[in-house]
């Protein structure tokens, strides 16, 4: 069937026309961004997804409308019009340089209202002046403003980049249930009550995990799925109750064959979806190495300042504070900011004192190299040849800021790793445009938590040990390590993956070690664990947080901020007003009584 344009249908779009098409007569259909009257001339800026074109009406056109140009004069913001008009080219300073379209301007010969807007309850800025929730309350008005349209095309662009990716990987595009049983990701489930199994609970999935493990069982050697994971927890900036993984899975692997395989992934998105090259190969830490280089397990590597151990000068020093530390089996840790002696006042320097005071740190030595040694609070400590050393040690030249932090090993990595990240902010080193990445392996396998006072995993319970003859996960269990690495990018967690437990034995010791006893295993991974007595192919793999890194590639504030619908931190969508509550007769039918007080 040959396709009929009717009139009012667009023939190209408000982001197309250019000098090129001088004296065509088009037909253009958008939103009213900006409309001006000059007297018995007006001017309107229609906007639809691939730019502005700006239209010019005069008396001539407004017959057409419905009569007298005081019709055209009532057309408002964000009304939804069909413009017919010739394509006149624009002179000199009339020129905007800051538009596809600024060459020209369409001189209208018909205007057809599509649909007319009430006032919107804010305007649709690129830089949006109206608060958050308003904006998530009416999405669909915010996701006209240019940033979102620009999130979701690069969003979609990126995503495409790595299905093809994988696909020419030869991953296949796997779908897992969303209606299933718990999967152990560390947080709480959302469940979904069934009608035919009354009393009985589906969990939406915290992630595919379990099923792409039985993809690999199943033989299909290599799983991909664009996945939405369900996590009910606390949520901050970076996180989402429902967010989207690029999840991934791989038979008959070792650690650097994932590696590689997502680092290709990950240039390959970056590049196609934002334009973004990233530097290569990504530097491969091990986890304590990152801990001690950076004092914590996702380093941004956008600049150096490292963690320095002066814990040997220390030893001798004259400075209590320091030989103390050491004296109780602490140590002393610096770190040299190049360049900052003169940008931090002694005002400064007290607000960093007193950011670290905040982490635990009982207080900040300084000094600042100069030509001649060392200036500042541990000066007087630090004379002649021992500054000397101590400037040696911390690799400083004259301008140079040198911080210390002496305490607990685990305090000074936490109160250096933060203060690093924070003089680097201070100094203009964490550059959002640009994108430093790398992978922290051989986490450990467990962490023990305080407050249920027990042993839990680290990543998740189906992670191998480096060690796969380990027999007793009781022992020594803080030096236990996993198969587990994480991809981070400028300081943020994009992935999280392993190498797996592939065997039944091994898998049930952990599950018995992490307080998960036989029946409970039956219960919730009877079926992971069946799978492997009929021959489970050694495996691993990874999920990456797509919104975490669209968030970053595109400079956004949040992850909120590249979600067509995102839920507010209260886990509500405004917009749609959900969670909301369900009638008598669904709860009878689901035979479900809510104990919960009625809310107003
Ligand atoms: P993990 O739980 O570390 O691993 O999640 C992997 C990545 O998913 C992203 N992410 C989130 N993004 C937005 N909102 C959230 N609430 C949220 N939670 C996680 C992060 C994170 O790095 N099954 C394992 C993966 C595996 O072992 O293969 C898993 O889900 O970017
Ligand atoms: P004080 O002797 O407590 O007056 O501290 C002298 C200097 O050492 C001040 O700049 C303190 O902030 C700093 N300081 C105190 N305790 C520590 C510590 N544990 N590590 C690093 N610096 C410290």
């Amino acid at each position: 069937m040959a396709s009929k344009r009717s009139s009012w249908q667009r023939t190209h779009t408000c982001g197309e026309l250019t000098a090129r098409h001088e004296g065509t007569e088009v037909v253009l259909n958008g939103w009213i961004e900006n409309h001006r009257h000059h007297g018995q001339i007006l001017f309107l800026d229609l906007r639809d997804r691939y730019g502005v074109t700006q239209v010019f009406c005069d008396q001539e056109v407004a017959g057409t409308v419905s009569g007298t140009f005081e019709t055209l004069r009532r057309l408002g913001a964000e009304d939804v019009l069909s413009v017919r008009g010739t394509v006149r080219r624009r002179e000199g300073d009339k020129i905007n340089k800051n538009r596809s379209t600024g060459e020209i301007e369409l001189v209208a010969l018909q205007v057809t209202v599509l649909s007319e807007a009430e006032t919107p309850p804010f305007e649709i800025l690129d830089k949006a002046e109206a608060n958050e929730e308003l904006r998530m309350q009416y999405r669909y008005l915010d996701l006209r403003r240019r940033p979102l349209q620009e999130a979701m095309q690069k969003r979609a662009r990126f995503v495409t980049a790595i299905r093809n990716y994988l696909q020419d990987n030869r991953f296949i595009d796997i779908e897992t249930p969303i209606l299933t049983k718990s999967t152990p990701e560390g947080a709480r489930d959302y469940l979904v009550p069934s009608r035919v199994h009354p009393g009985k609970f589906f969990a939406l999935p915290q992630s595919p995990q379990i099923f792409k493990q039985l993809c690999m069982v199943g033989g299909l050697d290599r799983y991909y799925q664009i996945a939405r994971c369900f996590r009910d927890e606390d949520l901050r900036a970076d996180r989402q109750p429902e967010f989207t993984q690029i999840d991934l899975e791989m038979s008959f692997v070792e650690e650097h064959d994932v590696l590689d395989m997502v680092e290709g992934m990950v240039i390959h998105g970056l590049r196609e979806g934002f334009g973004i090259e990233l530097p290569q190969p990504f530097p491969r830490f091990d986890f304590f190495e990152a801990m001690e280089k950076y004092g914590c397990d996702k380093p941004d590597l956008r600049f150096g300042m490292t963690l320095i151990d002066v814990t040997e000068l220390a030893k001798k020093s004259d400075f209590k504070v320091f030989a103390t530390a050491v004296a109780t089996g602490g140590t002393v840790r610096g770190i040299c900011a190049e360049g900052a002696a003169e940008k931090f006042s002694r005002k400064g320097i007290d607000e960093l004192t007193a950011f670290v005071t905040g982490l635990g740190a009982k207080g900040l030595a300084w000094a600042k190299v100069t030509a001649n040694g060392v200036e500042g609070s541990i000066a007087k400590f630090y004379e002649g040849d021992k500054g000397k050393e101590l400037i040696a040690a911390m690799g400083g030249k004259p301008g140079d800021l040198l911080l210390f932090v002496a305490d607990q090993k685990k305090i000074v990595l936490k109160a250096l790793g933060d203060l690093r990240l924070k003089v680097g902010g201070i100094l203009g080193l964490r550059d959002p445009k640009v994108f430093r990445c790398c992978w922290v392996l051989n986490f450990p396998m467990f962490e023990y938590n305080e407050d249920k006072g027990r042993w839990q995993f680290a990543h998740n319970p189906f992670s191998a040990p480096v060690d796969w003859d380990i027999q007793d996960f009781g022992k020594d269990t803080d030096q236990i390590r996993s198969r587990a690495y994480d991809f981070v990018m400028n300081g943020w967690e994009l992935g999280s993956g392993s190498i797996r437990i592939h065997r039944t034995e091994l898998q049930a010791r952990v599950f018995e070690f992490l307080g998960i006893g036989k029946e409970q295993q039956r219960a919730n991974f009877g079926f992971l664990l069946d799978a492997y007595k009929y021959g489970g192919p050694p495996h691993g793999g990874i999920a990456l947080g797509v919104d975490r890194i669209v968030t970053l590639a595109l400079g956004r504030e949040g992850i909120r901020d590249v979600i067509a619908f995102p839920k507010t931190a209260m886990a509500y969508d405004l917009m749609a007003e959900a969670p909301g509550s369900v009638s008598a007769e669904q709860m009878a039918e689901l035979q479900i009584v809510s104990t919960a007080k009625p809310q107003p």
